[in-house]
């Protein structure tokens, strides 16, 4: 049985049961062309079947190497960007614990680089890590993306100055192509443990292979609980076909009538910060699986109640283009109950004896009916509580959904081309070997 459900009673008041409805013979289609692999993109499907697929002497494997990182390190770098890197930093961070940058059991502290390209940042963790034993996980699919490489370039120089060469190359594990790329060629003559991303899964549908599995097993979560949560999800949605019954279907038809009707801005809320992350992981997906051909709903994020301070107003008042996705979890894992006080000099007493969660809930609840009243359409995802087979849960429903999703707006949720503009003008204007007279015309637009 899955723990995740999808409530759309405030979507009603904007989109019929049966409008609604009119979509299941084409999201049957949709769901075949996944299963059978005949639609756009399909030689990336490989994402379908990786919970029940995965090899458990994999498992094993990482939570070997996990547990030799996590003895041998106080610090470890997670190096990489975009599809090799959320879905890692969207498991972390939502379970691990707020103030104790120490993971759990006295783990390593998990630190990011390579998903930007901030000088003093560098600077900085180059000057932590002084100070440090630590480790690296170097994760490029294609092994040649600029930002991580160059990361990786100052961390491998590092860490060989620091502990020599050969233990460096003990520290270091590389997950990439399984023949092509710089990084595959750097690690085959370094001797790095290396991990496999396979062919057919893309870098953002990749987080349930080694490039989520080995960080998230180094912060010392459960990777087996996290597929297993997986695994049920993807059998859910295999087994039940009709959209009263699979949640991911479901999800995609209503965003997409939604579109239709001109609601072309998608808000992911959380009011849970442990969440942000998979936020952000959410909207890499949607964002890079639809938005291309014109077409596609722009996808945002917030944090409640911290971002009704600020996005707030918008959401209630500004242009209505806008949808609201609320990702909510049922319980915390700790209890807090706000004290009496005899003086009541700040006014609180009303609330005295309740939970945070409770004051939370509250606000969430008086947040969605404002919203709906002020024309923003709900849907609601409910977790009962935040655990890696909850995450298992989300993270396939939302893959599912983005497939079923993109095919339904005509696209490839697969494919990312619109990724590579940037990057041409970027080496040119470096001057990159074979740039040169691009890099000549683009200089003179600057
Ligand atoms: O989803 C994707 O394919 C991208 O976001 C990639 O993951 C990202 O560009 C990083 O690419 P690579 O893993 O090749 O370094």
């Amino acid at each position: 049985m899955i723990s995740l459900s999808i409530k759309h009673k405030h979507i009603l008041p904007f989109v019929s049961e049966d409008e609604i409805r009119l979509f299941e013979q084409e999201i049957k289609l949709h769901r075949d062309a996944i299963y059978n692999r005949s639609g756009k993109g399909s030689e990336f499907l490989g994402w379908v079947d990786l919970p029940e697929n995965t090899d458990s002497g994999l498992i094993e494997s990482i939570e070997s190497d996990a547990r030799t990182i996590r003895e041998q390190s106080d610090a470890v770098v997670v190096v990489g960007i975009g599809g090799s890197y959320l879905g890692a930093r969207a498991v972390i961070e939502a379970l691990s614990a707020n103030f104790d940058h120490r993971n759990n059991d006295a783990g390593p502290q998990v630190v990011y680089a390579g998903h930007h390209l901030d000088e003093d940042y560098l600077y900085e963790l180059l000057q932590w890590l002084d100070n440090r034993s630590y480790s690296v996980i170097v994760i490029s699919k294609s092994g040649t993306t600029t930002e991580p490489a160059i990361a990786f370039r100052l961390l491998r120089r590092h860490l060989e100055k620091k502990v020599g060469k050969d233990e460096a190359a003990r520290r270091i594990f590389a997950i990439t192509d399984a023949s092509k790329g710089a990084l595959k060629k750097l690690a085959v003559s370094q001797g790095y443990a290396t991990y496999t991303i396979p062919d057919d899964v893309g870098g953002r549908y990749s987080v349930l292979t080694p490039v989520g599995l080995l960080p998230i097993a180094v912060a010392g979560h459960d990777i087996r609980e996290l597929m297993e949560g997986a695994g049920r999800m993807a059998a859910h949605l295999r087994n039940h076909d009709t959209l009263d019954s699979n949640p991911s279907a479901q999800y995609a038809v209503i965003r997409n009538i939604l579109l239709n009707k001109g609601m072309s801005t998608e808000i992911m809320a959380s009011y849970n910060p442990a969440m942000q992350y998979m936020i952000e992981w959410w909207k890499q997906l949607f964002g890079e699986s639809e938005g291309k051909e014109g077409k596609g709903i722009f996808p945002a994020g917030v944090i409640f109640t911290t971002d009704l301070h600020s996005m707030g107003q918008y959401i209630q008042e500004g242009q209505r283009h806008l949808f609201e996705t609320l990702l909510n979890i049922g319980q915390p894992k700790h209890s807090i109950v706000i004290p009496e006080d005899p003086d009541d000099d700040d006014g609180l007493n009303y609330i005295a004896g309740k939970r945070i969660s409770e004051v939370s809930r509250m606000a969430s609840g008086g947040t969605v009916l404002a919203h709906v009243d002020g024309g923003v359409p709900n849907i609601e995802l409910y977790l009962p509580e935040l655990n890696a087979a909850g995450l298992g849960e989300i993270i396939y429903f939302f893959e599912m959904a983005c497939a079923l999703s993109g095919y339904m707006l005509g696209v490839n949720p697969f494919d990312q081309p619109g990724v590579e503009a940037y990057k041409r003008n970027m080496f040119a204007l470096l001057e990159k070997p074979g740039f040169e007279e691009e890099g000549k015309v683009l200089k003179n637009r600057l």
